[in-house]
Order: C-alpha cells, then structure tokens, then sequence
C-alpha cells in the first residue's frame, strides 16, 4: 500500500523510518518531509495545512493510509476534512478529528475534560477579558508560583510561571486585555503550581481499545541543568527509569483508561497518539497537559523501541481492532540528543553545511530542520537533527549518542551535554 505521512521533522523523519521497515510498504510519501526523508520516501512539496493539494496527491497516488505527525492539521480539521470528502472517506487518517485535537487546541476543553471523567491535575479556573477581577481573585486564593496559560494554541509559549503575585496579575491583563499570545489568550486557564518531575506517556487508540507506548522523558530548556529559554526538546530518554510498574498502573488506572473511556462516554471519536503530559508528584501523576499526536523528540526513542510493524498497528487503528494486537518492546533503553542551530529557539540561520553524517556508526541520525541543496545536506530550521542510540540503560545509549554527534558538525552547532543529568538521584 502506498502511506503519506504529513509533516517535515524528525518525528516525522522517525515514523517513515519504522514504517519504511515494514513489508506491507509500497511507496511512501512525506509532505513536505525532509532530507532525512527523501533518502527512503518521495517528499512532495506540500504545507501540512494545504488540504485541497493533499487530496490531489492523494487521490493521485493511489494513497490508502495518511498519518498526521503535527498538531496542526489536526486541530484545523484535516481528519474530518477526509471523512467529509466522497473520494477520501474511506482513507484511514492517523490523527483525531477536531473534536478529539480540541484536547490540545484549548487548554479550557482539556481541564474540564479531566474534571468531567476525575482525572487527576492541577485545581483550576479560566477567565476572559470580562472576568479580569476574579482573575484576579482567584490568584490571591493560590500560593506562589503563579501558571497562566493561553486557552489556544501558542506555538508551545502560551505558559507563563511567574513567582510574584502583582507580576501575574500585569501578565493576566496583558494575555487577556492586550492579547499578548493573540487569539489563544482570549481566554486564560489559572491553575495550581505542582512542583515534581515530568515525563511523557504515549497511547495510540483506535477510540476505543488502545495500547500504552513507552515512556519517555524530554529536555525543553535550552540550556545545561534544564536552564534558560523553552525550545521544542533538546533530547529524550526511553524508558523513564522511575516510571516504574506501581506509578505506571496509577497511571494507567487513573489517567490513561478514564481518558479513552472519556473520549467513548463523551462521544468523542478519536484514532490516533494521545500524548500525556505528567508531572510526579511525590509518587503520584498528574497530567500536565494532552497534546493529540506524539512528542518530539520523544518519537525518536519511543517508536525506535516498538518491534511490531507500525504499518499493522497503524491499520488496526485504523479497523478499531487494537485489541487484537499486542505490543512488542525492544528491552533496551534509547536516548536521543538534539544538535540546533546556533542562536535557536531565537533567531539564527539556515543553509548551513552538515557534515559527518556518512560516518555515523552505531546510532540512527533522524533529520529534524534540513535540506537537500546540490546534493549537499543542509540546516533548514532551529533543530536540525537528533542522535538516536541504543544501550542497556540510557547512560551507555548516551554514550554513542554523543560519540556519534561529535562526528557531526555545521557552522554554529550546539547541543547539550547534560541529557539525563535528572535521573541520578530518582
Ligand atoms: P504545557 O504547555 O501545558 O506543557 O506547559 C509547559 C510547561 O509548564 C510544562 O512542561 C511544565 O513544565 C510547566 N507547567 C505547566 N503547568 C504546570 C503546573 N500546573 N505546575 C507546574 N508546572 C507546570
Ligand atoms: N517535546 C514536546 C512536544 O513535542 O511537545
């Protein structure tokens, strides 16, 4: 069969690398894909959001499975889009309609959500700008630090964790009265600060039955010792060492499975990775935040660790037969660290040569930010690349990530060194 996978970065790249494996694969297509891509798949020039030139192709190419990688797409309807049309109706689309990537797209729609079906998180209230004083009010009830979140999509900025009181409430005023993230702080979510660690929890459901994927962690902050501005993930860990059985089934028991059985009670059809957000507080999770496609760079130690085809899960996603299915992990850890672009998440520069790569021995280079210019492989966004390993626990998979990324070099790469550093003492 002939699969599109929608989006150009390294989660991307790590998907059309498993599924690329899998013998039910005729052609694959990545729009608009990467360089990483275009070695094994064909790239079409085509934005994530181009709906009418995905169906062409589609339609074209005799295409029968799509995968959405990004948000997106997803949250401005690329599912229903398909369902909607007579010639792409019956194409499975891996990714939640709108009603299901609401999860993601407001942050009001999540919280209710996990207080309608008791799933465990933060206490919380929105406000829009006609509720500023009980805004207000309500941030005089809470203890330091202060969370204010947009309601909508603010291209992962949207949270603020501030420890002064007249701070946030200058900070409400500016999200809700001056639109400070636009649109998405129409509305604010003020919650309750929760102070532990964070992991990630990855399940792909077909909305009904579902499978628990490994755990992993990522490292947002730009800096050594989790410091400076947020980026998109600067590298990850598969599995969580203390994720261990007992957290796992309260996990399970109290997040995972009130969320699938929420999405039935509610009537909200959804195939595709729900990706939960955890934080541990002293031995107990709560979800920081749903996103409705998997994480990255978490898939590129999550998926790099599932033996089965993806290709069949992916159609048994696709069937509502999930339940048939079970899953095979690969027992060894993964790890993954991010080379960016000098200067990112701020501004830096594209075009920048990279080489090394043919010399990679014992790790799998998935692509994040590149480009193929006259046969030469160059940087074309903040991350550029991910160093994926294996390795009996996560310190020796990160010593051939590492060794393998001082072979790679490009004008103005950096990385971080210290992925991990958490983990010690846990
Ligand atoms: P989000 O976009 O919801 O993932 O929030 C971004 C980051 O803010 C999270 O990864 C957490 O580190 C932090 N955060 C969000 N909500 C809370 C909370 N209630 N308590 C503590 N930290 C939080
Ligand atoms: N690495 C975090 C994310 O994908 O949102």
């Amino acid at each position: 069969m002939n699969i599109l996978i929608i989006g150009s970065g390294g989660r991307e790249h790590t998907l059309a690398w498993k599924m690329a494996q899998s013998e039910l694969l005729s052609t694959l297509y990545v729009a608009p894909g990467n360089a990483g891509t275009a070695s094994f798949a064909v790239n079409v020039p085509i934005s994530v959001n181009d709906f009418q030139n995905i169906k062409e192709l589609v339609t074209t190419k005799d295409i029968s499975l799509v995968v959405v990688g990004p948000e997106d797409p997803l949250v401005n309807g690329i599912h229903d889009f398909f369902l909607q049309d007579e010639a792409l109706k019956d194409i499975p689309v891996i990714g939640p309609q709108k009603a299901g990537a609401i999860l993601e797209g407001s942050k009001e729609f999540a919280k209710d959500f996990m207080d309608r079906h008791q799933i465990p998180t933060a206490a919380y209230k929105s406000f829009t700008a006609n509720e500023l004083e009980q805004g207000y009010a309500f941030l005089e009830t809470l203890q330091p630090p202060y969370v204010l979140k947009a309601d909508g999509l603010a291209a992962g900025k949207g949270v603020l964790i501030l420890p002064d009181l007249e701070e946030a409430k200058t900070e409400l005023k500016n999200m809700l009265v001056d639109a400070k993230f636009g649109q998405a702080s129409n509305k604010v979510v003020i919650e309750e600060f929760l102070s532990g660690i964070e992991l990630s929890v990855f399940v792909l459901t077909d909305g009904k039955n579902y499978l628990t994927l490994p755990t992993a962690k990522d490292y947002k902050r730009i800096g050594e010792g989790d410091t400076g501005l947020n980026t998109g993930g600067m590298g990850a860990i598969s599995p969580v060492p203390f994720a261990d059985d007992v957290f796992m089934q309260k996990v399970e028991d109290r997040i995972i499975k009130p969320t699938i059985d929420g999405f039935v009670k509610d009537n909200i059809p959804y195939k595709g990775f729900v990706f939960i957000g955890l934080i541990k507080v002293s031995e107990e999770p709560f979800v920081i935040e749903y996103n409705v496609r998997m994480g990255d760079p978490e898939t590129e130690v999550v998926i790099p660790r599932i033996k089965n085809d993806l290709v069949s899960l992916f159609k048994a996603v696709g069937n509502g037969t999930l339940d048939t299915v079970t899953l095979e992990l690969d027992e060894r850890s993964a790890t993954t660290v991010v080379g960016v672009s000098g200067g990112y998440p701020e501004a830096y520069e594209n075009g920048k040569v990279i080489t090394g790569l043919d010399t990679i021995e014992g790790s799998v280079v998935f692509h994040a930010g590149t480009q193929l210019r006259d046969q030469e492989v160059v940087s074309a966004g903040g991350r550029v690349l991910a160093v994926t390993s294996y390795g009996e626990d996560f310190r020796e998979a990160l010593k051939t990530t590492y060794k393998n990324l001082e072979k790679i070099s490009f004008q103005g790469m950096y990385y971080r060194k210290d992925i991990g550093f958490d983990l010690e003492n846990q």
